[in-house]
């Protein structure tokens, strides 16, 4: 059964941006890691995190939702995690697995983590490799992908480690690592990815020190044998689901929507840097903090739209951003070029392949590359029509629906159901700022 999202001609309204996935895996893993009893408000309830959440529950830390939105935990604290009974599923999520790898190969247990089919295609010796210096275990031996078995240790070896992606999934792996191991753990990026690890550990009690390295490096060490004190907290909204909304209201023929309660944080606004340059019409207001981070309300409406070169500085900061980017782009005048994004190619899908196919399907011209794409901008609203295929990606599914609110025809999608992943209200959010989503 295919969804359609039917042309219409306004998006109008207010959302609250629902909470941030990256955030809301790191609260659970470090509260569930705790000592004492945390209380977390404003989590994101997707499939990935309720995954993450199962898993600290199987580890041995206590996890009850309070209420929508609301849970608490008791962490395993002193007593540390455990063996769990049985394997770990973190179904589609790349930060679930990685990052719990990183942090239970610091305590002495075994576990075997599995995925989907997804997960279990995307690279993971990014994470092993590292661990494995540091003293933990994996087998089958030599294997990059899942399902694998870990065994950790309670006295790892600290590193000093320069991964060779900028990836915020390896540094986090390797400082939650390091939270455990005995001396100073540094990791050195080779461009500043997304800082929540480093931020909501530094909530949780734990001192971690980040010094320029050269270039748009930074260098981020930790040392071992701190513990996590519980905290109470609460989860700003996530910029990267915000990004669909706004998308929205840039193509649309009229309307203005506002986004509220959006974590404004360099690491992750790259997108809205990149949508700035090609004339989005954004307003920000600043309303406060929350667990560490600054908090905006967005406002953005149908905006007249030019191409733009992304600068390969920006990629970090919108890695999970370029399939709405494409969208945008094809509605823009002029060519919007992308390079350096080869990151991309790993992802949930092969994103430059599933970006270039749905903007193709939906007649659009766009040139593919190694490490990026280049989009022939439509100048207004480009044909649509096409069925995109989403393979198993969230990102995509949630792209081509909104390309579909202003497109000359429709744009349907083979599956929806991936969508739950990170993002469960979209589907409710979309029709409340006028889309028309149905199963066709
Ligand atoms: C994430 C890091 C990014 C991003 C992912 C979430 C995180 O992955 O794409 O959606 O929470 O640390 P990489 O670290 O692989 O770039």
């Amino acid at each position: 059964m295919a969804w359609t999202s039917f042309p219409v001609d306004r998006f109008q309204g207010a959302i609250r941006a629902p909470g941030d996935k990256s955030c809301s895996h790191r609260a659970l893993m470090l509260a569930g890691a705790a000592t004492g009893v945390s209380e977390i408000s404003g989590l994101l309830e997707g499939e990935d995190v309720i995954n993450t959440a199962r898993a600290m529950q199987a580890l041995g830390a206590e996890v009850e939702q309070t209420a929508p939105g609301r849970w608490r935990i008791r962490g395993a604290g002193k007593a540390g995690l455990r063996s769990p009974s049985a394997p770990l599923d973190f179904g589609n999520s790349g930060t679930g697995s990685r990052l719990m790898m990183g942090l239970m190969a610091g305590y002495d247990l075994t576990a075997e983590l599995t995925g989907d089919k997804s997960l279990s295609s995307r690279p993971m010796a990014r994470i092993t490799d590292p661990l494995k210096l540091m003293g933990a275990q994996f087998s089958p031996e030599g294997r990059d992908k899942l399902p694998l078995t870990l065994t950790g240790r309670a006295d790892l070896t600290p590193i000093s480690y320069a991964p060779k992606q900028a990836s915020a999934q390896v540094k986090s792996a390797i400082l939650l690592a390091g939270l455990n191991a005995d001396g100073l753990t540094e990791v050195t990026e080779l461009h500043a990815t997304r800082d929540h690890t480093e931020r909501m550990l530094r909530s949780f009690g734990v001192e971690v020190s980040v010094r320029p390295g050269t270039g748009s490096q930074n260098v981020v060490s930790i040392k071992g044998g701190q513990s996590l004190q519980a905290v109470e907290t609460s989860i700003p909204g996530d910029p990267s689901s915000a990004g669909f909304l706004i998308a929205g209201a840039l193509i649309s023929p009229s309307g203005g929507v506002v986004v509220e309660h959006i974590m404004s944080n360099e690491t992750r606004d790259g997108f809205f840097q990149a949508i700035g340059r090609m004339g989005a019409g954004l307003g920000a207001e600043e309303i406060g903090d929350g667990a560490g981070e600054r908090l905006v309300d967005l406002q953005a409406a149908t905006s007249n739209l030019k191409g733009c070169t992304i600068p390969e500085t920006l990629v970090a900061a919108m890695i999970d951003e370029f399939p709405i980017l494409a969208v945008i782009a094809a509605f823009a005048k002029g060519e919007t070029r992308v390079r350096g994004a080869e990151e991309l190619r790993v992802k949930e899908s092969d994103r430059i392949s599933a970006i270039v196919a749905m903007l193709r399907v939906n007649g659009v011209e766009v040139e593919e590359h190694k490490d990026g794409f280049t989009v022939m901008g439509c100048d207004g609203p480009p044909p649509g029509g096409g069925l995109v295929e989403t393979r198993h990606d969230h990102r995509i599914a949630m792209s081509a629906l909104v390309m579909g609110t202003a497109s000359q025809k429709p744009v349907a999608v083979d599956d929806i159901a991936m969508i739950a992943t990170s993002y469960p209200e979209f589907l409710d959010h979309m029709r409340t700022l006028g889309a028309d989503i149905r199963e066709t």
